[in-house]
């Protein structure tokens, strides 16, 4: 009896609903949902960002490794995978594994992606598996369209 009224006290509303029989469709979580658009619209330094776009100043030390030809970088914050293709040239793609969606295992072997959570590889090529963004590098300004 003890154990029913500390989980009615503690469960979430619908889930006391669904319990006794009333269907209600509603969320349980109380976090703001609102984190991924903040992540896009709260710019940092070397970033100016919006939904559609993603603007990037190379001069930031975090993009540091863009400065040499074969350099790369997984850019978690954005969910990018970038690669330094020639002087004039910065791939980006999707950092989601084509394979089961895995984002922070990556390697990158010069032309090639890895990811080692079960050992694919793709083309650091657009016309790959990767999901490739159009990209614009005018200076050390690029400019990447989602
Ligand atoms: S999730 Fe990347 S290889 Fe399987």
């Amino acid at each position: 009896m003890n154990n029913r009224r500390n989980f009615l006290k503690t469960a979430c509303k619908p889930i006391v609903l669904a319990a006794l029989g009333i269907p209600l469709i509603e969320s349980c979580s109380t976090e703001n949902d609102s984190s991924n658009i903040d992540i896009l619209n709260n710019n940092q330094p070397g970033q100016n960002s919006s939904r559609n776009q993603l603007e990037i100043n190379l001069d930031d030390d975090r993009f540091k490794d863009l400065k040499q030809i074969g350099g790369w970088l997984n850019f978690t914050a954005e969910n990018i995978l970038l690669v330094r293709i020639s002087d004039e040239e910065i791939r980006v793609f999707d950092n989601a594994c084509p394979h089961q969606g895995a984002r922070n295992l990556w390697s990158f072997d010069g032309s090639n992606f890895t990811c080692s959570n079960h050992n694919n590889s793709f083309s650091a090529s657009c016309s790959g598996s990767l999901r490739c963004y159009e990209t614009n590098l005018e200076g050390n300004i690029l400019t990447i369209e989602f």
